[in-house]
């Protein structure tokens, strides 16, 4: 038996590769989950779902752009036409617009937080119906170190990741009678696509020599992220709600 075996899931994100979405979403499956994986990337959706099913799991792929009401809506009816129900919703796709006050404008500034930050209310506001409906369920809500500290560049990032933070625990307080848990995930310094193209391109040598101090002396690889959030999705974590997980390597409580 998988850990979270028969268990219906949603990963937004999970096109790019490596990515922790796309990692997440395998690492579920891999764990018995029926998947539905979206991004706004039709094709790397597509290729995601593939690799699912050529490795024995089940997935269908869908495209969506997170920031889109009517977008969630066809997300959570599709879900349910295909498996039935929703147990798990992994809100994890993301942008980083990271520039200097000066640089950043309004428009920045409202890109990120309807990225980062809306889509986390819409997906949550539409799945939460279908998990109650289902007895319960798990939401899983990528946040970031950047929502627990501040960063150089991050100043619209740190908003929308720090509104994440809060926004998790809001909802935990209002879901719990239905069996309903909401938590937020913050990894540090992970090797992805986002990870890569944050600094111009920062090499993965560069991403390890920014790391060596850190008290896990080493670059995060999306492994690390996609096995808490199946801790979490998953009926392990049963009396865990409303709370944080760092995983960063130590890189904030230095
Ligand atoms: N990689 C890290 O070090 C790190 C650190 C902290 C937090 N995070 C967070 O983890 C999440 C995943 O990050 P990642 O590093 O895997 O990023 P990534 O860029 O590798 O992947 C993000 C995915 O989200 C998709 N996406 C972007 N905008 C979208 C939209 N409007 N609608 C649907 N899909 C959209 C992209 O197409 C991509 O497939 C993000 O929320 C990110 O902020 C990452």
């Amino acid at each position: 038996m998988g850990r979270v075996q028969g268990k219906i899931a949603i990963v937004t994100g999970a096109a790019s590769d490596p990515s922790l979405g796309r990692t997440t979403a395998m690492t579920l499956a891999r764990e018995g989950a029926k998947l539905v994986v979206t991004d706004i990337d039709e094709q790397g959706a597509q290729d995601c779902a593939r690799k699912i099913r050529d490795a024995g799991g089940e997935a269908i792929a869908l495209r969506q752009d997170v920031v889109s009401e009517d977008g969630w809506k066809e997300v959570i009816a599709r879900t349910i036409e295909t498996y039935g129900r929703l147990d798990v919703l992994v809100n994890n796709a993301g942008i980083a617009v990271l520039k200097l006050l000066d640089e950043l404008s309004l428009d920045d500034w409202n890109r990120q937080i309807n990225v980062n930050l809306t889509s986390v209310f819409l997906g949550t506001k539409y799945a939460v119906p279908e998990m109650r409906k289902a007895g319960g369920g798990s939401i899983v809500n990528l946040s970031s170190v950047a929502g627990l500290i501040g960063l150089q560049r991050c100043i619209a990032y740190s908003a929308s990741k720090g509104g994440v933070r809060l926004m998790t625990k809001s909802i935990a307080l209002e879901v719990g009678k239905d069996g309903i848990r909401c938590n937020s995930v913050h990894p540090g310094v992970i090797w992805t696509n986002m990870q890569a193209g944050a600094r111009d391109s920062l090499s993965k040598e560069a991403g390890r020599a920014a790391t060596a101090n850190f008290p896990i002396g080493r670059l995060g690889e999306p492994e690390d992220i996609a096995n808490c959030v199946l801790y979490l999705a998953s009926d392990e974590s049963s009396y865990v709600t409303g709370t944080e997980f760092t995983v960063d390597g130590g890189m904030t409580a230095m």
